[in-house]
């Protein structure tokens, strides 16, 4: 498996019916980009539909004749997620992938429409919601594939249950905000594997991370200190996002993978080159952890499944 792989690997995906979250930007747009070269039909979960329009544009006028539309998409309203599963489902019968990507980083205390702190509000819940809301969709379509992307950053990340329930996440450091996220999104994504295998489904739920990756999310802290200081070297180590988009594409679409993997980079410290399977952090291969998460997600979002 371990093999130099690329987006010329990616196969024929006629016929094939995508969502990508957070596809008007970064790693995204190049992951909505590649599945649209392949003939996918391309949904872009974006929040903001002017924005969103403005990237599918430049999408068709790189690639003509892509299969390919705008969808609202805030991941921090539960409203809209549900707005979004109702509307996808009016229009599509199946759903192949669903790449569960968008994601913030930010050095400020936000919450959620719900009130729950944003990075874990959006990076998680949101894709726990919107995922639970499509599994009709992912369950009736065979061989189809949930690809949730986290990061590096899953190392540092712990996760205190009585915390999250009773002040949200609020003496948290964001940086470590965003870690707690992104270690959950390898639980949720492992949990979901479990959960899948238990019922005998054939969709496979596998993570991926694209190492450091040069995009908005790298460049804007939102805090001046963070863009002087921190910014210029993640964009001197990082890769771009053609690279960047590679190890969610092949956890997508590499005939190959299977259920539970982690695909990331395999160059030094996993920051870039080619993609296969990696190690992730002891923490994110804890059932009994996985499980609280998935218990507290469901409890937090009102979305019951599996
Ligand atoms: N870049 C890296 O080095 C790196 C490293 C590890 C992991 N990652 C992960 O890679 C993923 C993509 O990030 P990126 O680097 O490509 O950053 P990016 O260019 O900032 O893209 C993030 C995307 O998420 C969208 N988004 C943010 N909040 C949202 C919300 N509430 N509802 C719906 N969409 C929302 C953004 O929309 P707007 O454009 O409207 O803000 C944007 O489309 C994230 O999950 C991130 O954690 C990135």
């Amino acid at each position: 498996m371990n093999y130099r792989w690329t987006n010329v690997h990616i196969p024929d995906l006629s016929g094939k019916v995508a969502v990508v979250t957070g596809a008007n930007s970064g790693i995204g747009f190049e992951t909505a980009k590649e599945l649209a070269r392949n003939k996918a039909i391309v949904i872009m979960a974006c929040r903001n539909k002017e924005k969103a329009e403005a990237s599918l544009n430049n999408l068709r006028s790189e690639i003509p004749n892509i299969r390919a539309e705008v969808l609202s998409l805030d991941l921090s309203r539960l409203e809209s997620i549900r707005n979004f599963a109702a509307l996808f489902q009016e229009k599509y019968n199946r759903l192949d992938i669903l790449i569960n990507n968008a994601g913030i980083m930010k050095i400020s205390y936000e919450q959620t429409a719900e009130g729950v702190e944003k990075h874990f509000g959006v990076n998680h819940l949101g894709h726990f919601a919107l995922t639970g809301l499509l599994l009709n969709s992912l369950l009736a379509t065979p061989g189809s594939r949930v690809i949730t992307i986290s990061s590096l950053s899953h190392w540092f990340g712990n996760i205190n249950f009585r915390a999250l329930k009773h002040d949200a996440g609020k003496r948290l450091f964001p940086l470590m905000a965003y870690g707690r996220s992104k270690l959950a999104n390898i639980l949720f994504a492992n949990e979901l594997q479990r959960r899948l295998e238990i019922n005998g489904s054939k969709t496979i739920s596998v993570a991926a991370h694209p190492g450091i990756t040069v995009t908005n999310l790298t460049g804007h802290f939102g805090n001046q200190l963070y863009d002087l200081l921190v910014s210029p070297i993640l964009i001197r180590i990082g890769q771009n996002t053609a690279k960047g988009a590679l190890p969610g594409l092949r956890a997508a679409t590499d005939p190959d993978i299977t259920g539970g993997k982690y695909i990331g980079p395999t160059g030094i410290w996993g920051i870039k080159g080619y993609p296969a399977a990696v190690q992730s952090s002891g923490k994110s291969q804890s059932s009994k952890t996985a499980k609280l998460l998935w218990e507290i997600s469901e409890e937090l979002t009102g979305v019951h499944y599996l």
